[in-house]
């Protein structure tokens, strides 16, 4: 038994640690673990969430547990791990929004508090599970400032919209996906992209090399288009688009694609020493998705405080030129 434990059940604490510890009735901070299942540990994203995650750990004295679940088959066994751990809470990004009553049937027969960040859950009929504590991005709203951003880039470089073909870098069984690029599309149709000049780029995976590969399907087959523009669900399918345009030849003065995100795929970009067609991302934070999302979970193990059902957060654009300032506006330098 942890010895602050052992030591209160005892009666021997002195005034000011009791005092410290007893706002803290279910359990102590160090006894307290928590898992943090995210489907893609190598994107930048999900690193900087685990980043912000562990800044609470920290701050609170309890242990975090990150494990990266590519699958259903991971999801099922990091769940098991962590219950066999002694967790008693989860924050998953899943693979599959599909697995969600999986997910909730075993984090109840592990006994684990759970929540979903980034990606809800769906039930069999393809609708959010409500009853699911959950923080994602506002993806309409975020997708429309994609879709200012370029509008408002194609009126300076005074492109006519017939002449200009959309990628539209597509994961469309992940409703967040949707959201965010029809949010963005409805903006630039608003202003004048006809219908038929958008193409789909279905990607196999929400990572550059799928986005990458389904967009050069669709540069190969409208080589005549001479302006292109690029939306996807993340910085990493529209850096995918990007390249795309690279390896068939356009210049970069004739691409203007804006990311979701603001990690380092984005950033990497922006430091290149000459522009590329990727022209700009709608920063989220991840301190948001981590910090707060872990400090959450924590108040409902030690406190009994259950968090909010859905939190929906904010984005800001950012350019080549501003990012290192939005960055910092928001916290997450
Ligand atoms: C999804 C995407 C990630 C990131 C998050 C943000 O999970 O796959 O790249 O954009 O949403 O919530």
């Amino acid at each position: 038994m942890h010895f602050l434990k052992a030591a209160a059940l005892a009666g021997i604490m002195t005034g000011t640690v009791y005092a410290a510890v007893a706002g803290s009735s279910a359990a102590y901070a160090a006894d307290i673990k928590i898992g943090f299942v995210v489907k893609q540990p190598e994107e930048p994203w999900f690193q900087d969430e685990w980043k912000f995650a562990d800044v609470a750990a920290k701050e609170k004295g309890f242990t975090l547990v990150k494990i990266g679940a590519e699958d259903g088959e991971k999801v099922q066994s990091a769940l098991d791990n962590l219950a066999a751990q002694g967790a008693t809470g989860v924050i998953i990004c899943t693979p599959d929004v599909k697995l969600g009553p999986g997910i909730i049937a075993k984090a109840e027969a592990n006994g684990l508090k759970l929540m979903t960040v980034d990606d809800r859950l769906v039930g069999a009929d393809g609708q959010p599970l409500e009853d699911v504590v959950h923080m994602g991005i506002s993806a309409t709203k975020i997708g429309e400032e994609v879709g200012r951003a370029i509008s408002e880039e194609v009126k300076k470089r005074g492109w006519d919209w017939k002449d200009v073909g959309a990628i539209r870098v597509s994961y469309d069984q992940l409703p967040t996906a949707v959201d965010r690029v029809e949010g963005a599309l409805s903006v630039l149709k608003e202003n004048g992209l006809p219908e038929a000049n958008i193409f789909a780029a279905p990607q196999a995976k929400t990572d550059t090399e799928a986005a990458l590969n389904a967009s050069t399907v669709v540069l190969n087959k409208n080589a005549g288009i001479k302006h292109w523009v690029a939306v996807g669900l993340n910085d990493e399918s529209v850096l995918g688009a990007v390249r795309a345009t690279e390896s068939v030849g356009v210049p970069s003065e004739n691409v203007i694609a804006v990311g979701i995100g603001g990690a380092d795929s984005a950033i990497n970009e922006f430091k290149k020493p000459n522009a590329t067609g990727f022209y700009g991302t709608v920063i989220i934070s991840p301190k948001r998705h981590g910090y707060e999302t872990a400090m959450n979970m924590y108040a409902w193990l030690a406190d009994g405080k259950e968090p909010e059902k859905l939190t929906l957060t904010s984005g800001q654009l950012a350019l080549r030129d501003n990012y290192a300032a939005v960055r910092k506006e928001l916290g997450i330098e």
